[in-house]
């Protein structure tokens, strides 16, 4: 019986190691030396996405870990079932993506009977959940992405001389926290300002068809009464981009384009004047996730957030600084 179920296992794992383009484990465990990284990814619904896959692929390497690594496929169980099968393998760590904020705490427990510690890729869980079932969030603070929307948003206000915009606000996967702190981020900028409406959130699941789908419905219900379009992803952006131009409007200019991540793509239209907002959230988090892998194996302490340096890119800089994004 014990064997049968062994066999399964390894077997799941082979199938999830094909997935994520990775070699499959050798004669088993115990044999392999060094640290051991089960990593659950969402999956590849962005450009984003598949830089940070990039990311943690070729920070592993560097590190001289030996990573197991799942792509979810866009669903929460695949994730939670790829992570059952790390844990089963005995991984000395296990990092994942959290597609969305809640259902995680019964794997977690199972993890931490296991003795594995966890860290949090990108996104956060729910903040009810017990924070022993976890070690450590590395990824961007998205409540400060919020802001920093909005606070170009404020900049531009004055420099139009407008009394009032209309915000249409393309949102990522619901009950994802770059979509939740996005939206709370930026209303916490805006809210009670009367030079400000939000008049429609419409979710955009950080997918470009969605994205130029979301657009397409919203020029059909508000017309030409939209002046800003808040995306939650470039991805979403590049979509409502087409959408706008096959309307026969001026992105960047009839309608004022405010997005999150600063993919390549995106910086590219900021400097042709189609995008006005570019802010930035860094997928390059892959030595992050191995150095605290490494400390989580030695039995370090280690901080429980980190969050990466990021920084905006608007129309009123100097875009010849910007170098070249790498995803
Ligand atoms: O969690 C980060 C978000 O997820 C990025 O903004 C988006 O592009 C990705 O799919």
């Amino acid at each position: 019986m014990a064997m049968k179920r062994n066999l399964l296992i390894l077997l799941i794992l082979s199938v999830l190691l094909c997935l994520a383009g990775c070699g499959a484990p050798k004669a088993g465990r115990e044999a392999e030396e060094g640290l051991l990284l089960g990593f659950a990814q969402i999956g590849s619904e962005s450009s984003w996405r598949i830089g940070n896959t990039k990311s943690v692929q070729e920070a592993a390497e560097r590190h001289g870990i030996r990573l197991m690594m799942a792509d979810a496929n866009q669903k929460q169980e695949n994730e939670i079932r790829a992570l059952r099968s790390f844990i089963a393998y005995r991984v000395d760590v296990l990092a994942f993506v959290p597609i969305v904020e809640e259902g995680w705490e019964n794997v977690l427990r199972e993890a931490k009977s296991a003795g594995i510690p966890v860290i949090l890729s990108d996104r956060m869980i729910s903040r009810e959940t017990d924070e022993s079932l976890y070690d450590v969030y590395v990824g961007a603070d998205f409540l400060e992405e919020g802001k920093k929307a909005a606070a170009y948003l404020l900049k531009k206000i004055e420099d139009l001389g407008a009394g009032r915009l209309r915000i249409a606000e393309i949102s990522g996967t619901l009950d994802s926290t770059p979509a939740l702190e996005r939206a709370s981020g930026f209303r916490s900028m805006i809210a009670g300002d009367e030079r400000f409406e939000i008049v429609e959130t419409i979710s955009g699941d950080f997918l470009r068809s969605k994205g130029k789908e979301c657009m397409q419905a919203l020029l059909e219900r508000h017309g030409g009464e939209i002046d800003v379009i808040y995306s939650h992803n470039d991805g979403m952006t590049l979509g409502a981009i087409e959408a706008i131009e096959e309307a026969g409007l001026v992105p960047g200019k009839d309608i004022i384009i405010v997005t999150v991540d600063g993919e390549q793509a995106a910086i590219d239209l900021l400097r042709e004047g189609k995008i006005n907002c570019v802010v930035e959230c860094t997928p390059m988090l892959g030595d992050a996730v191995m150095e605290l892998a490494e400390k989580l194996k030695a039995g370090e302490t280690v901080p429980r957030i980190i969050h990466p340096e990021e920084t905006v890119f608007t129309e009123y800089d100097d875009l010849d600084a910007i170098g070249p994004r790498g995803y």
